[in-house]
Formats: structure tokens, C-alpha cells, sequence
């Protein structure tokens, strides 16, 4: 899968997705330590990578640098999206899109009920991505976050 230039940012790169694997989490720690104050350590990364139910990706531009990553579990009816991140100087390029595409066109092939995932209130990028895929606020869970942030729980609804 690859995507084209955006009109709106003219060194958007070729992007492609690939699984991802050890080599990658250098980059990937740069991208998620400038992205989140509570960031993932690299032994977490390290666990999903040999998680049966985990299907970590990443997008990787024309020089094979990662611009983005997302991990979600595929746990019966329910794919659930664990982390989503887009390098700081490759964002609103459509990566996100590109990465949550990926996530939601395997859910769809599988025949899952649902995709389900966690953000911040406060997140107001990625909240705006997830409305767009048709996510709908299903209910929160209460200091949910380590600064005592309550999460926002989202589910696309697949079966309608
Ligand atoms: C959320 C995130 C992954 C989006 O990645 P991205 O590559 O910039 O997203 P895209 O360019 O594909 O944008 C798709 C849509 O998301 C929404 N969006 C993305 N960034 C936004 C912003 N800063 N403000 C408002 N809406 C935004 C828009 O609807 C956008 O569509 P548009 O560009 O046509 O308006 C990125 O901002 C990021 O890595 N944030 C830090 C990590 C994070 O918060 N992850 C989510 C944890 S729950």
C-alpha cells in the first residue's frame, strides 16, 4: 500500500507499511518518547513483537526511515488499537490515515465485531482521526492515564 504526495505538504514522502521488527524500535522509541509524556519503554515494544495476538506495523518512507507506527491485538470480535504514533515532522501528511486504514481493513477482513481503542479527552488530533473512521465515545475509564487523566473509551462499530 503506498500513498502519493499530499498536496498539502510537499515533502511528504512514498510511504509504505511493513510489520515491524527489532530493527525498527530505535527510531520508533525517538518517535514515541517526542510523542507521549507516559511513552512505552522499548521492553513493551520488544513484547508485542513476539505477542501471538499483537499486529505490530510500521509506515516507512522512501529511505526506509519509520514516519509512523501503530500495534492492536486481535483478540476475538475485538481488534483493539493499543498505540498510534506519527513522527512529529511527518504528521498531517495522511500517515495516520494510511497506519488506521491498515488496522481497520484487517478488522473487516476478519469479520470483527468491532475496533476498540483508548485516548485522551485532551487529544484533540487523534480524536479528530478516530471521528473520522466513524469512532463513537462508548464510555470512560476513570484516571485511567498515570497524570490521572480519565480515558475516553472509542469503538467502531463494524456490524451494523
Ligand atoms: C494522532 C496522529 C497519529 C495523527 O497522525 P497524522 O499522520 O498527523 O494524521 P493524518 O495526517 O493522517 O490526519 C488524518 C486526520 O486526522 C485529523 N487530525 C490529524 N491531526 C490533527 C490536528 N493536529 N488537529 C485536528 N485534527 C487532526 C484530521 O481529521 C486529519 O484529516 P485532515 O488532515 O484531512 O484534516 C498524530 O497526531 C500523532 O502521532 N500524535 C501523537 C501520538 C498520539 O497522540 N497518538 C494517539 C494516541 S490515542
Amino acid at each position: 500500500m503506498a500513498t502519493r504526495r499530499d498536496s498539502r505538504k510537499a515533502s511528504t514522502p512514498v510511504v509504505r507499511l511493513e510489520p515491524m521488527n527489532a530493527g525498527h524500535i530505535p527510531e520508533i522509541m525517538s518517535i514515541e518518547n517526542a510523542s507521549f509524556d507516559d511513552a512505552w519503554v522499548r521492553d513493551a515494544f520488544e513484547r508485542e513483537l513476539v505477542n501471538d495476538f499483537s499486529r505490530p506495523h510500521v509506515a516507512l518512507d522512501n529511505d526506509d526511515r519509520v514516519v509512523g507506527y501503530v500495534i492492536y491485538w486481535v483478540a476475538g470480535p475485538e481488534y483493539h488499537i493499543l498505540n498510534i504514533a506519527v513522527r512529529p515532522d511527518s504528521r498531517r501528511a495522511g500517515v495516520g490515515r494510511l497506519l488506521m486504514n491498515l488496522v481497520v481493513a484487517d478488522a473487516i477482513e476478519a469479520a470483527a465485531e468491532f475496533v476498540a481503542l483508548e485516548v485522551r479527552p485532551s487529544n484533540t488530533p487523534a480524536r479528530s482521526l478516530y471521528q473520522r473512521y466513524g469512532f463513537a465515545t462508548v464510555g470512560f475509564r476513570k484516571s485511567y492515564y498515570r497524570d490521572g487523566e480519565s480515558a475516553e473509551v472509542m469503538i467502531l462499530n463494524l456490524r451494523r
